[in-house]
């Protein structure tokens, strides 16, 4: 099975933690965006009623595209449900994002929905954070004194990453830092401390402790794996 129609299926799986009258935060990326595809489908040939809030101004193009009613996060009490992608996720249920350079608006949506569903193909799973390297969103002023102080936090390369000749802008007007940890990152929650305690860091692609299911496509089909409190 080729690794679209994994993310396809994964992504649509998704779907089956979205009931009616679900205020839904929708995330962004390859995987998610099938699931997009499918609610809105659901919208418009089941009559389900949702309300979504993106993550990204891409998700949010898509899915005005697909006619799923969106709302800003602040005009409502919270959400039911965020669905996302990943770039890895560890056995305890630990994330790096921000691949797509969404992190910021991907992680105030999900600590503000009461659970948070992931969707990704098996090549996402690792035991151990940090091969993808770590996406850190930082301000523009001075952001090669930020890139230098992460570097010596962390003690790697990192990189701003480009977008052709210029350096990526986020949605939110900020850069994005890799840092080429490699597969170390066993302590999540103090590796993104030690990062936000930097004035430049606006946020860092660690989602520690937001994750409850993971809906995860391999050759084998799906499989669901929850979280165990
Ligand atoms: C966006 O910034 C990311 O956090 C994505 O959710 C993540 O990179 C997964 O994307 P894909 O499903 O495209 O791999």
């Amino acid at each position: 099975m080729d690794v679209e129609a994994l993310k396809a299926e994964a992504g649509k799986a998704a779907c089956d933690y979205v009931t009616e009258g679900m205020n839904v935060g929708l995330g962004t990326g390859s995987t998610v965006k099938y699931t997009i595809l499918e609610l809105g489908r659901r919208v418009a040939e089941e009559g389900l009623s949702i309300v979504g809030v993106p993550t990204s101004i891409a998700t949010r193009d898509l899915a005005l595209e697909v006619g799923i009613p969106l709302a800003e996060l602040d005009d409502l009490d919270g959400l039911d449900v965020v669905i996302d992608g990943t770039d890895e996720f560890d056995p305890s249920f630990q994330l790096i994002k921000g691949g797509g350079a969404a992190l910021l608006r991907e992680k105030v949506v999900a600590q503000s929905s009461k659970r948070m569903v992931v969707v990704a193909d098996d090549r996402k799973q690792v035991s151990t954070l940090g091969a993808f390297p770590l996406p850190i969103e930082v301000t523009p002023f001075s952001y090669n004194t930020t890139r230098r102080a992460i570097a010596k936090v962390l003690g790697c390369e990192v990189v701003m990453r480009q977008s052709g000749e210029a350096l990526l802008t986020t949605d939110n007007g900020n850069y994005i830092a890799d840092a080429h940890t490699g597969a170390t990152i066993a302590n999540p929650v103090k590796v993104e401390a030690s990062l936000l305690a930097l004035a430049g860091v606006v946020q860092v692609g660690l989602f520690s402790n937001m994750c409850d299911v993971v809906v995860m496509a391999s050759g084998d089909g799906i499989t669901v794996l929850t979280k165990q409190d």
